[in-house]
């Protein structure tokens, strides 16, 4: 039996896999990757073509998006709103990702989706980092930017339903320069912290959650989790091997 302390994982599956029948066994290995587990929740995020198709009756594993639009409704082809796809049994969705923020969403989208991610009943997997770490901390004012903004006018009881990755766009995925020392990660979320705490108060932080994001593997999991400050972490490529998030799961009894 595998025993985590309160444990968060998002899944983003990105563009993958390439089928319906692809889609359907790697859902079924993934939550069979955490039938009997305990303390860990788990948030599995394929395409968009896959959300209706993937159900999940179990406790542990629930079903977001990795993304929606600014809008809720009307004249914008190849878009979906929030409560549409609350409407077929999505509870959250990644907002900000920085894949998607390089294809045009800026702050100000990002803060809207969030509103609009409230207003259909979804929980916001919010995701903010840096492009580069620079020795001079310059990328320590883009991550106030992005927080501040992507905060504006969110009331402060909604905080502790926002799940906040901090995800460092150096260490994500393929073109990833090197992975993110767990000391860099903690470094960040104190930051983080404080530019919220700043925004509201310092007594909000206690009930928030945070996720580390960015070349999540099997060998790195644990350390993010015991020494990088979060609850949590969005996995990526990982998570299209069952057998490398089966042993990201033991690592974190
Ligand atoms: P990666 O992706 O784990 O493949 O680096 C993480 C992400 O983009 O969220």
């Amino acid at each position: 039996m595998i025993k985590a302390k309160n444990i968060t994982l998002v899944c983003n599956w990105k563009m993958n896999p390439k089928t319906r029948e692809k889609a359907e066994k790697l859902f079924s290995q993934t939550k069979s990757v955490f039938a009997g587990t305990r303390g860990l929740s788990v948030i599995v995020c394929p395409p968009i073509a896959f959300l209706p198709l993937l159900k999940s009756n179990s406790k542990v594993v629930t079903i977001g998006a990795q993304n929606h639009s600014a809008y809720e409704e009307g004249a914008h082809t190849g878009e979906y709103s929030a409560q549409m796809i609350r409407s077929i049994g999505v509870t959250s969705v990644i907002l900000g990702h920085s894949e998607i923020r390089a294809a045009g969403d800026t702050n100000e989208l990002v803060n809207e989706k969030i509103k609009l991610a409230f207003k259909g009943g979804l929980m916001p997997i919010l995701c903010i980092g840096e492009k580069k770490r620079d020795p001079e901390g310059f990328y320590l004012h883009e991550l106030k930017e992005q927080i501040t903004v992507a905060l504006s006018g969110i009331p402060r009881a909604k905080l502790s339903t926002i799940l906040f990755a901090y995800e460092p766009v150096w260490a994500i995925g393929q073109a990833a320069t090197r992975q993110t020392t767990p000391e860099e990660c903690l470094e960040s979320i104190i930051f983080i912290k404080k530019i919220i705490a700043d925004l509201y108060d310092p007594k909000v932080i206690e009930g928030m959650r945070f996720l580390y994001g960015g070349s999540v593997d099997e060998k790195n999991a644990e350390l993010f989790i015991k020494f990088g400050g979060v609850s949590g972490l969005l996995i990526g490529r990982a998570c299209l091997d069952p057998k490398k998030l089966s042993k990201i799961v033991s690592s974190l009894k």
